[in-house]
């Protein structure tokens, strides 16, 4: 267990009271000699004078009140270190008394990518005590109490280290009494301090502990400017914040401290209208400096105090206290350097106008936090040596990062800047951490970057990398053991170890299955994003396609049950498909090439159809903060006369071009409704330029929607019981209002209920027993404890979004995390019941779409391509009755893993792009 860092950090004003023993003994009428004593005891290793005179006098303030500001002053000249030398003490330190665990032939993934095989690894009394290469040469002799695991080469790494997560001090589910992140009331709270909320039992510590995340810089929020000071924890279970404490403190005294701040659309949209502001980043601006400014002015006062105190004239000189302010000290800490700076913020203009705020106050920052416009200043970042911690895939959301660059980790990271990944927890749920590695891998950051990204640079950024961030000898018993390579997709933790403990571990059936040759060991890899030579040009209605290892797609054009292997070719004449296959395909390539048709070599290429999925909206909304970019909210009460989304539909969006050129060719949107009532949904093609185009929208789709729960605002049911008797009426009684319902309650078309909650799925259940209508769930993160019902009553379910385990609320809390901590994820447990199923996504940021593919092979598992096609394709259409896709997209690499890029996207009988950029229009 460790104090908390206070206890033997820098004595704060105000907090004297806590400085145990060393002053001890002197009453109020002190004589000289004992002042200089005391100054020995602070000043001895600094450059500080200490007055040479030894007489008797009194002085004009109370002897603590001296005191304590001279160890202001020498404190004043320390900083935080980092102990180098942690380890080696720690190993020479050591009792060795606890049980030994030997992990070994793992094949060690250390903190900066660099691997071994064949490692053993032991442990002991909470630290790695030996790490060696070959165990034959330096064999171990193991005792009774010593815990051997033979991993049979399965990747370790160290734990990864998030460090930007609001874990603690905004639980999940989240509730108003457990909101404790920013305190708003004012623009800037630098006394603010996350340990003071950090709530241990936040049921979200063990689950994201089991994705592999065992060090987290705690966060206080970025809805005021500066939100206050951070706190380092080990994500393990506790009763106490102190138990989950990282020592931060080094041979200076001083801990590593954190600092946070924010600028940009948080901060004006919460101040907007408030009489203090700010309203507009000019405010902003305002506010920084003035915090600073205050800071500068109590430093100063607290430099000339020192000065004073540093002769034993001055010392009698001296009128007043040490100077001091609760409210201000962090910001003076600041100035100091003993706290490290991370800042919030998006826009180049928050970027450099926080360059500016910290040349004219003179602090540096240690990383720049979100920063998704960090590449068009990378010089300014490299020259000041700042990191970016910064995210793989958020964007559109909002104008801070609407047009985000798919490669900015790798841009940033190959001009030389470290760049960290985290997910901001609960923002992006902190378990996926990993995933988040793995898609700035797909986008061209290398392995060994990834890795870093992760684990040894946070570290390095916590000033923590002397116990945390690499499998080292001396170093923090955090440990991962993976059940493949980390960058596969669907890599889950098998056993997670913290300081030593094991925290999670999966049962021996999903240790089993990670022996299979699928679950493999080498990192996926990341295509060059260079455009080859092709004579793929758009337009084209002839064309053949060779070098394709796999097609699941058949001669007549649809998804084949059966796909074609091998060495395939594809033959394409007045846009249909004429033939696909290996050396029975020869004729008619040959024709073909004869005839002049143009024709395509790939890489390991693959062909699938193009994918269709479920969002919320897709083609209707581009920035969700920015009403003029949305079509705007339906009443969600137009029963008589139900709203179709098809009018709507816009096709010049950032969300339906990145989906487009990532192989998703059709969505299904509803109306967007803040109420209960969407209306009807529409399928229409991602890539049209609009609504005129050949099958822009298709004719025969049509779906009703509602949403059931405490979102929906509507006037007319506030409430969910009010919610369902409705949605029953219109099944029932007043069916008759619109044809719309008569066609639903006949089963001719879906009926589409989006809620996560299992007791509203269970009427849904019951609904459809009653009335016969095809009712669809979509959701579905509660979904899993009505398996079995759902089979029965052949209720689908589009699980969205797939993990379907981010807890943000109350109705969905009994969702199922995964492995290692459960066997099945909630979309797997509805498979194995029989239950009809797709992966869709309806999050509000909307840019998962374009991950749909990964997503679902993830549920369905290595080996098991059909069954993820399906899941983004087949199944969906006949969950929602859907005709089935004829477009089809050819792949450069496997596009169930990472890596892979699209080289044709081919509908309505020509080649529509090739090789397109997925950023660019
Ligand atoms: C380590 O495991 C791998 C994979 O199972 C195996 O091929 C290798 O022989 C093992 N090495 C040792 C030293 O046991
Ligand atoms: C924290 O680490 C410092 C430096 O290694 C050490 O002096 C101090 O005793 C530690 N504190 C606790 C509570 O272990
Ligand atoms: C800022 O960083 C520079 C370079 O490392 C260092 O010399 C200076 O002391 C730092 N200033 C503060 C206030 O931390
Ligand atoms: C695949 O088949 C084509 C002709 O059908 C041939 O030119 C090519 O060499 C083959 N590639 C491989 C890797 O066998
Ligand atoms: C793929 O998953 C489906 C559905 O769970 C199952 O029926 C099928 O056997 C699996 N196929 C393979 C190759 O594992
Ligand atoms: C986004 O940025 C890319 C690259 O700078 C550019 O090609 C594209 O046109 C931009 N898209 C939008 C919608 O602004």
């Amino acid at each position: 267990m460790e104090k908390t860092q206070w206890q033997e950090g820098p004595s704060r004003p105000g907090r004297h009271n806590r400085d145990r023993g060393v002053i001890l003994g002197i009453k109020n009428n002190v004589v000289l000699t004992v002042v200089v004593a005391v100054i020995t005891t602070y000043f001895l290793s600094s450059q500080w004078h200490a007055p040479r005179h030894q007489e008797t006098h009194t002085y004009q303030v109370d002897a603590t009140d001296l005191e304590y500001g001279i160890k202001q002053c020498a404190l004043n000249q320390r900083r935080p270190v980092v102990d180098e030398s942690l380890g080696s003490f720690r190993l020479g330190a050591r009792s060795s008394a606890g049980p030994r665990t030997i992990l070994h032939n793992a094949t060690l993934i250390n903190g900066d990518g660099t691997v071994t095989t064949e490692c053993s690894i032991e442990i002991q009394d909470g630290i790695f005590t030996k790490v060696s290469r070959a165990p034959a040469d330096d064999p171990v002799p193991a005792s009774s109490d010593d815990k051997i695991i033979n991993l049979q080469g399965r990747i370790v790494t160290p734990g990864l280290v998030d460090m930007h997560s609001h874990a603690g001090v905004r639980e999940t589910p989240q509730l108003w009494a457990t909101e404790d992140v920013t305190e708003i009331s004012a623009p800037v709270t630098p006394w603010a301090r996350a340990i003071d909320a950090f709530k241990p039992h936040d049921q979200a510590i063990p689950v994201i502990a089991s994705g592999g995340v065992t060090t987290s810089l705690i966060l206080t929020g970025a809805k005021n400017q500066i939100s206050g000071e951070g706190v380092v924890v080990k994500m393990k279970w506790a009763n106490s914040v102190r138990d989950m404490l990282v020592n931060t403190t080094g041979s200076s005294g001083k801990p590593q401290r954190y600092l946070k701040m924010a600028m940009g659309e948080n901060q004006k949209r919460q101040f907007e209208h408030s009489s203090t502001g700010p309203s507009t980043r000019l405010g902003e601006s305002y506010w920084y400096r003035k915090a600073y400014d205050n800071a500068a002015r109590l430093k100063r006062q607290q430099d000339r105090w020192c000065e004073a105190a540093s002769t034993a004239q001055g010392l009698m000189s001296i009128t007043q206290e040490y100077p001091h302010s609760l409210e201000w000290q962090t910001l003076v800490d600041v100035l100091r350097g003993d706290v490290r700076v991370n800042v919030h913020g998006y826009e180049t203009e928050d970027i450099l106008a926080m360059f500016d705020h910290a040349d004219e106050f003179g602090f540096n920052i240690t990383a720049l936090h979100h920063a998704l416009h960090a590449d068009l200043v990378m010089d300014q970042i490299k020259a000041r040596d700042i990191a970016v911690v910064g995210f793989s895939d958020s964007w559109g959301d909002k104008k801070e990062l609407y047009n985000v660059s798919s490669y900015l980790p790798r841009r940033i990271s190959e001009y030389g800047i470290p760049f960290v990944l985290t997910r901001d927890h609960p923002a992006l749920h902190g378990q996926w951490l990993i995933y988040e590695a793995q898609i700035a891998h797909h986008f061209g950051l290398d392995a060994e970057s990834t890795i870093s990204s992760i684990i040894s640079l946070p570290a390095r950024l916590l000033g923590l990398d002397n116990r945390v961030g690499f499998v080292r000898p001396g170093y923090d018993g955090d440990l991962v053991v993976w059940d493949r390579h980390p960058l596969q997709v669907g890599a889950t933790p098998l056993e997670v170890y913290i300081d030593g403990k094991s925290v999670t571990r999966a049962s021996d059936s999903l240790w089993e299955t990670s022996e299979s040759s699928l679950y493999t060991r080498e990192a996926p890899t990341s295509r060059s994003s260079q455009v080859p030579e092709t004579s793929c040009r758009p337009g084209l209605s002839d064309i053949v396609i060779r070098g394709l290892k796999t097609s699941f797609v058949g001669n007549d054009g649809l998804r084949s049950e059966n796909p074609e292997t091998g060495n395939v070719t594809v033959v394409v004449r007045a846009g249909r498909i004429v033939c696909v296959g290996g050396n029975k395909c020869d004729n008619v390539a040959t024709q073909a090439l004869e005839d002049e048709v143009p024709s395509m070599e790939l890489k390991d290429g693959y062909m699938l159809p193009g994918l269709t999925v479920v969002t919320r909206q897709h083609g209707l909304t581009e920035m969700r903060q920015e009403p003029s970019t949305a079509d705007g909210f339906s009443a969600g009460e137009e029963y008589a006369k139900p709203l179709s989304s098809q009018f709507g539909i816009k096709f010049d969006g950032i969300h339906l071009g990145r989906a487009y050129r990532s192989g998703v060719t059709r969505i299904v949107t509803p109306p967007l409704t803040e109420g209960f009532f969407h209306g009807i949904s529409t399928l229409f093609r991602s890539g049209a330029t609009s609504i005129l185009d050949d099958g822009a929208i298709a004719k025969s789709s049509a779906a009703l929607h509602f949403t059931i729960g405490h979102s929906a605002k509507s006037s007319l049911t506030p409430s969910i019981t009010s919610q369902i008797s409705k949605l029953r009426d219109l099944l029932t009684i007043d069916k008759n209002i619109s044809p719309v319902y008569q066609s639903a309650a006949r089963s001719e078309i879906p009926v589409v209920v989006h809620t996560n909650n299992k007791d509203v799925i269970a009427h849904m259940v019951a609904l459809k027993r009653e009335t016969g209508a095809h009712i669809v769930i979509v959701g579905g993160s509660e979904a899993h404890l009505m398996a079995t019902e759902l089979a029965e009553a052949m209720v689908p379910v589009i699980v969205a979004p797939f993990w379907g385990c981010e807890p943000l609320f109350w109705d969905s809390r009994n969702c199922l995390p995964g492995p290692p901590l459960t066997d099945r994820l909630g979309p797997q447990v509805l498979l194995d019941a029989g239950v009809k199923v797709g992966i869709s996504n309806w999050d509000d940021t909307n840019n998962h779409i374009r991950n749909s593919i990964w997503e679902a092979s993830w549920v369905a598992g290595p080996g098991n391509q059909s069954l993820a096609l399906d899941l983004v394709s087949k199944n969906i259409e006949d969950i929602l009755k859907l005709p089935r896709s004829r477009d089809f997209v050819a792949y450069e690499g496997n596009p169930f893993n990472f890596g892979a890029s699209v080289a044709l996207i081919f509908e309505e009988g020509k080649a529509r792009s090739c090789y397109p950029d997925v950023d660019e229009n």
